[in-house]
């Protein structure tokens, strides 16, 4: 008898592919970065990002409205701080009345339901444009995870559900989850950046921010790409320190790591589609050289099959309207 399996058999049509679909793609699968900035009524183009914006608290209230309507679930927030602001200390992400302190706070009165993640590290208030406190050309670990802890709380205070450290200090999960049940944040989540690789996919958002480095690259806190051991055993770490959700960065260079952690955890993995994917994409959609919805869709599938839960995302809002 030939062929002995017949595997085509389940792919005939498209109700039986449909009825032995393994992974499918859900608006409540997706986390939504955004990007604030200080002034009213402003909606400002990021030049290296097309048809993404930058908006004024105002505007993103409404914007956090219209996503919560399509049934995305959850924000992911960023900020741009204005050069006389940034230092080597960190004074302004431990301003409770900062930007993104006032963003925590009128989005979630706005749209309470809608789970608000904050980005805690240091780059987009440093003066030097690094993750931490620099000296002598080196950036301070431990100097730094104390001021993350207290921007961690400040964020808290102000309404976050869930701290998302992005800088890839070490200890900085623990210390955080230390400040935070200390100041009886019992239910604040932290879902930690445990494997951010130093990629150069992170363009895109840099020129958003303003954030890239000043001097140097972030070699010696981000992890290296020819790795994947340390990504394991560091988001393991993570974990044990008090992770509640681990995210691996960027997305689909990276989803052998996904893969790997999804047969040896049992924690909710996240996964980022950075700037650079996005802006990839859109280029290639504007110069017609592919099918750009559904290499997008194709491209997020593959998120969950390798084994994500969660998948941050500036498609998301575009996909889910779809979905
Ligand atoms: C900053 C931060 C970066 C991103 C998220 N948080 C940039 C960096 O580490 O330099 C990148 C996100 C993206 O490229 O979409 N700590």
């Amino acid at each position: 008898m030939f062929p002995i399996k017949r595997n085509r058999r389940l792919r005939k049509n498209n109700t039986i592919r449909k009825l032995v679909q393994e992974n499918n793609l859900s608006p409540n699968d997706f986390i939504v970065p955004l990007f604030i900035i200080e002034g009213k009524n402003k909606k400002e183009k990021i030049e290296s990002m097309p048809d993404y914006y930058r908006y004024s608290i105002d505007l993103i209230k409404k914007e956090v409205k219209k996503l919560w309507e399509i049934g995305l679930k959850s924000v992911l927030l960023f900020v741009k701080v204005d050069e006389s602001l940034k230092d080597n200390k960190g004074s302004e992400a431990i301003n409770h009345d900062g930007l993104i302190q006032r963003a925590i706070k009128s989005i979630k009165n706005s749209v309470p339901e809608m789970i608000i993640i904050s980005d805690v590290a240091l780059d987009p208030y440093s003066s030097y444009g690094h993750d931490g406190i620099v000296k002598d050309g080196k950036i301070l670990n431990d100097k730094t995870i104390e001021i993350l802890s207290h921007m961690a709380l400040s964020h808290a205070k102000c309404g976050a559900d869930i701290i998302a450290p992005s800088d890839m200090m070490d200890g900085r999960i623990l210390a955080i989850r230390k400040i935070l049940e200390k100041n009886k944040f019992h239910d604040t989540g932290i879902m930690s950046y445990s494997a951010k690789y130093a990629s150069s996919l992170y363009a895109p958002f840099r020129n958003a921010l303003d954030s890239s480095p000043g001097f140097g690259d972030k070699k010696t806190y981000q992890l290296d790409i020819h790795n994947s051991n340390q990504a394991i055993n560091q988001t393991i770490n993570d974990i044990r320190e008090g992770a509640d959700i681990v995210m691996i960065k960027p997305g689909i260079a990276y989803l052998d790591i996904v893969s790997q952690l999804k047969s040896r955890i049992n924690t909710p993995i996240a996964c980022y589609q950075v700037s650079g994917e996005y802006s990839m994409l859109k280029a290639a959609s504007k110069l017609g050289y592919l099918d750009y919805e559904s290499v997008i869709y194709e491209q997020l599938i593959s998120f969950k099959r390798a084994g994500a839960k969660l998948i941050a995302s500036y498609f998301a809002k575009e996909i889910a309207k779809k979905l």
